[in-house]
């Protein structure tokens, strides 16, 4: 029933929309209707405002630590994992927008600070150099991901790299348009306008 709750309160946090909150309410598009149509910071960024697309970074990441540290303090570390999972999925399925949000990678980060922040360092440490050779948002987090339940592992947290595993499989299911996209070239690069 914990497990359960923590869950939902995770779902609660991780379904706040804070891209398109954010764009809107600084007078800016419906991120929807641009680029990839997604509501990540990468696709704020694609509207030319560079501070939105920060705010929404740290927002969406904020939200998944927010929902582990809390889960972990008053319910323990099997409840944080919980509420991370749910996290994620209403930052992925958010009730508000018929269930279509995002695609996970900021939210993974913050979840990632929340439960075991070394592995953050070293997932946007990969992000930052696929980024810097291939200057695509999508395939950063991409390999990124993939290698951070084998990090997680590798640093003695099996259980949190399970959870992981999860989510690495979610985001990249997710990113399914984005991978047929770099398949074929045409994927967009980071900040070009949407
Ligand atoms: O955060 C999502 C990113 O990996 C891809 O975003 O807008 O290019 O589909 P986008």
């Amino acid at each position: 029933m914990t497990l359960l709750l923590a869950a939902l309160f995770g779902y609660l946090l991780g379904s706040i929309p804070f891209g398109l909150v954010i764009t809107r309410a600084a007078g800016g598009p419906d991120v929807r209707t641009i680029g990839s149509g997604n509501i990540g910071a990468t696709n704020v960024l694609r509207t030319g405002r560079k501070g939105l697309a920060a705010a929404t970074l740290l927002c969406d990441a904020l939200k998944g630590t927010a929902a582990v540290l809390l889960a972990g303090y008053y319910a323990g570390h099997e409840a944080a994992l919980a509420a991370g999972l749910g996290a994620f999925l209403g930052h992925l399925f958010p009730v508000w927008l018929k269930f279509k949000g995002g695609k996970g990678v900021a939210t993974y980060i913050g979840l990632l600070i929340g439960l075991y922040w070394p592995a953050a360092l070293i997932f946007c440490g990969l992000w930052l150099v696929v980024a810097f050779i291939g200057r695509y948002s999508s395939l950063s987090a991409l390999i990124a991901s993939a290698l951070t339940p084998l990090a997680l592992y590798l640093l003695g947290q099996p259980t949190t790299a399970l959870l992981f595993l999860v989510l690495t499989v979610l985001l990249w299911i997710m990113h399914r348009a984005n991978i047929a996209r770099l398949l074929a070239g045409t994927e967009g690069k980071i900040g070009a306008k949407g």
